[in-house]
């Protein structure tokens, strides 16, 4: 460790107090390794500061020492986006502490909560003032308002009340010379010039470290549905979306496609997992109804809607939960489809985004182009078909190394590219870019729309010190 590093960590030390610095590499390395196991990188320190007045100096200090700052919330990024250089260069400011829910609002129908508040800790406190805090991932229990709001995560709930920008209403951000951008305002209309807030929604850390935001809240549902359907194809998932959609769009919150492929691993490897549904079918529709009216009669619509599905052969087999734990175990079956894809083996996954009807046409082609790329790879996609956004995730044939697998992740990440381009995709619809992507950032966002985000990096961070390595690729400065 250089001189300068040597000195930085004392002058850190006296910012956040003992207990606000982790230097044993015992303590550090969880905060250098991602979740999915892609990066590992090093780090001489993670700061945890517990206010923004803390964090603030922690970024001027960072500044004039020139040393490099990764933000960090839950550590949940599936593309790398939290970790630090392999070289040992930067300091990872963890907001893990900083994790006040500052007040709820209900009649504002608003809620002001510091960056580390978990989304779910964050979901609790609205709902005990009678709300809704209308997102929802599957990394919510670990994931942190500050990551979630910086990777502009997106979520089961997107069908409905759109990605984690468009429930910003105030955020509060440190720049890159340790002035707080104060902006937690509440007003559902603040027409004032450029708006700063959406700078940072999505920027991964890039251009500042959100501290706290004011989000928006919704009124909390009195009625619940929540149904699995086992259907033939894929064009059956989207018939099925399409007419619940049509009947009562407000009430679908969620609309979520999984294959039978991805249900076999989560009944595989997930304790506790269990299918309701007798046959096992080659595709599986999950759909959440709510609504805060009460008498809506979400019951009636949703069996009259299925019973029609099934007459026109889109649903062959549905089940509807009876209490709130049988919603849950349907969830269960969804959620954990990323964890069960991780214990089956090495899995490249693409985070894409095509107009919702073209969802069946891009599993069709993109299903080919893998299955001829590496002959016994296993398709696994899921996802968010509401909002046109699957995983088109690959599982590695069986009895492959590892490591041969990923090696072929930007093949099969082109491959699958091609088919989205195609169909006017996105190669990143929920996940950011982080470490993995920056280098499809040329292909997919070149020219003036690079040029332009490189000129807002340079003017906001103009030593490039937050996040480095990510978002942008590394040609042409910072
Ligand atoms: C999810 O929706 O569960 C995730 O975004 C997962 C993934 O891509 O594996
Ligand atoms: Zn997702």
């Amino acid at each position: 460790m250089n001189e300068t590093v040597q000195t930085l960590l004392v002058a850190l030390r006296g910012a956040v107090g003992p207990a606000g610095l982790l230097l044993d590499p015992a303590d550090t390395a969880p905060f250098a390794e991602d979740w999915r196991r892609l990066y590992r990188g090093q780090t001489p320190a993670v700061v945890r500061p517990a206010s923004t007045a803390e964090l603030a100096e922690v970024v001027r200090l960072c500044a004039a020492a020139g040393v490099g700052v990764v933000p960090q919330g839950g550590n949940t990024s599936m593309v790398g986006g939290a970790v630090p250089a392999e070289d040992g260069s930067d300091i990872v400011v963890s907001l893990s502490r900083m994790n006040r829910v500052r007040s709820v609002d209900p009649l504002d129908l608003s809620i002001t909560v510091e960056a580390g508040v978990t989304l779910k800790a964050a979901q609790d406190a609205a709902a005990a003032a009678g709300c809704l805090l209308p997102l929802s991932i599957s990394a919510e229990g670990t994931a942190q308002i500050g990551g979630v709001l910086s990777t502009n995560a997106g979520g089961n709930n997107t069908v409905r009340y759109g990605n984690a920008r468009d429930l910003i209403l105030g955020l509060e951000v440190v720049l890159a010379d340790g002035t707080v951008f104060e902006g937690l305002r509440r007003l559902r209309k603040d027409n004032t010039g450029y708006c700063l807030r959406q700078l940072f929604a999505g920027a991964e850390g890039t251009l500042g470290i959100i501290s706290a935001a004011v989000l928006k809240l919704a009124p909390r549902a009195v009625e619940t549905e929540v149904a699995l359907c086992a259907v033939p194809t894929v064009a059956a998932a989207l018939a099925l979306f399409t007419r619940l959609h049509r009947e009562d769009p407000a009430s679908v919150q969620a609309f979520e496609y999984m294959a039978g492929t991805g249900m076999a691993l989560v009944l595989r490897h997930i304790p506790g997992a269990a299918m309701p549904i007798a046959a096992p079918s080659p595709h599986y529709a999950l759909v959440e109804l709510a609504t805060p009216r009460r008498n809506a009669g979400l019951r009636a619509m949703l069996e009259a809607a299925l019973e029609a599905a099934m007459e026109a052969g889109e649903v062959t087999d549905a089940v509807i939960a009876e209490s709130g734990a049988q919603r849950a175990a349907l969830w269960k079956l969804r959620e954990e489809h990323a964890e069960a894809q991780k214990r089956e083996g090495a899995n490249v996954k693409n985070d894409i985004s095509v107009p919702v009807s073209k969802v069946p046409e891009m599993i069709a082609r993109a299903t080919a182009a893998c299955e001829a790329l590496i002959p016994g790879v296993r398709v696994v996609p899921f996802g968010h078909m509401g909002d046109g956004n699957i995983h088109f995730n690959l599982e590695q044939p069986v009895g492959m190394d590892p490591a041969a697998f990923l090696a072929r992740d930007h093949d099969i990440m082109d491959a699958v590219g091609e088919v989205v381009r195609d169909l006017d995709g996105s190669f990143s619809a929920e996940h950011g870019i982080g470490k993995l992507k920056p280098y499809m950032m040329p292909l997919w966002r070149g020219g003036a729309e690079l040029e332009a985000m490189r000129r807002i990096k340079r003017a906001l961070d103009p030593h490039g010190m937050f996040n480095r390595g990510k978002v942008l690729p590394a040609d042409g400065g910072v």
